[in-house]
């Protein structure tokens, strides 16, 4: 029986760069389900569909494949119709198309035999919004992940400069906190801590801390 492990949360929590880490750790498989939304986001942006046009988008889905694969690194890449996207799907734009694509219903269904299929073949351990309330209820360990608003628009604001990205932190704290309020408020598997979760706030705290952190509580309980 495979182990799996969800690691739910805000943007820019640090869940995508902690998941990673600790997976590498564990020997387990790191996927980053935000990654597929994002893929949907893009083939959606591709076609010059906007946010609002929910039935375009629907209509899309049948005509298109997104697929996971690993390089040699064991890094997760994300394939539309067989292109590698990853680098292409993380700008601000492709977030806020994800966040938008991700409110409708049939959007998530169409994702979730892949995110399960993931975990019934390897040791997971799964980032997104709603892995431990929805997509794997009977995870072995959930772990919500939380920071504060400033904390996670500032890390966010590294990544993209680092990238060379030219970006304003203004924009970019607007960002987290209105893709916060669209995640949170959605009618369908909006983010919030599954019941049995272990909530972990990273505010103010190294990467270092943070994943000895996890590492240790999921020592603790594997
Ligand atoms: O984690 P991320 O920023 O790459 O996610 C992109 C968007 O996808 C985000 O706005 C929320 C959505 N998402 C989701 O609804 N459910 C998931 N399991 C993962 C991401």
């Amino acid at each position: 029986m495979s182990i799996a492990i969800a690691i739910d949360g805000p943007a820019g929590a640090g869940k995508s760069t902690i998941a990673r880490l600790t997976a590498k750790e564990l020997g387990f498989i790191y996927v980053d389900t935000g990654a597929l939304y994002r893929a949907i986001g893009l083939a959606a942006s591709r076609r010059g569909l906007s946010a609002e046009d929910k039935d375009a988008i629907v209509a899309m889905l049948p005509g298109i494949k997104v697929e996971l694969a690993f390089n040699e690194n064991h890094e997760q890449i994300v394939l539309l119709d067989k292109e590698n996207v990853s680098g292409l799907i993380r700008t601000p734009e492709i977030s806020m198309m994800a966040s938008a694509v991700s409110a409708i219903p049939q959007v998530r269904a169409y994702l979730l035999d892949l995110q399960r299929d993931m975990a019934h073949t390897n040791n997971v351990i799964m980032d997104g919004r709603d892995i431990g309330t929805v997509v794997l209820p009977d995870a072995k360990i959930k772990i919500f992940l939380s920071a504060s608003p400033e904390c996670r628009a500032r890390r966010r604001y590294d990544e993209l400069v680092e990238k060379g990205m030219d970006v304003r932190f203004d924009d970019v704290l607007k960002d987290v906190i209105a893709r916060d309020y669209a995640d949170s408020h959605r009618d369908i598997a909006p983010l919030k801590p599954a019941d049995d979760a272990i909530l972990v706030d990273t505010s103010g705290e190294d990467l270092d801390t943070s994943v000895n952190k996890l590492l240790n509580i999921m020592r603790e309980h594997l």
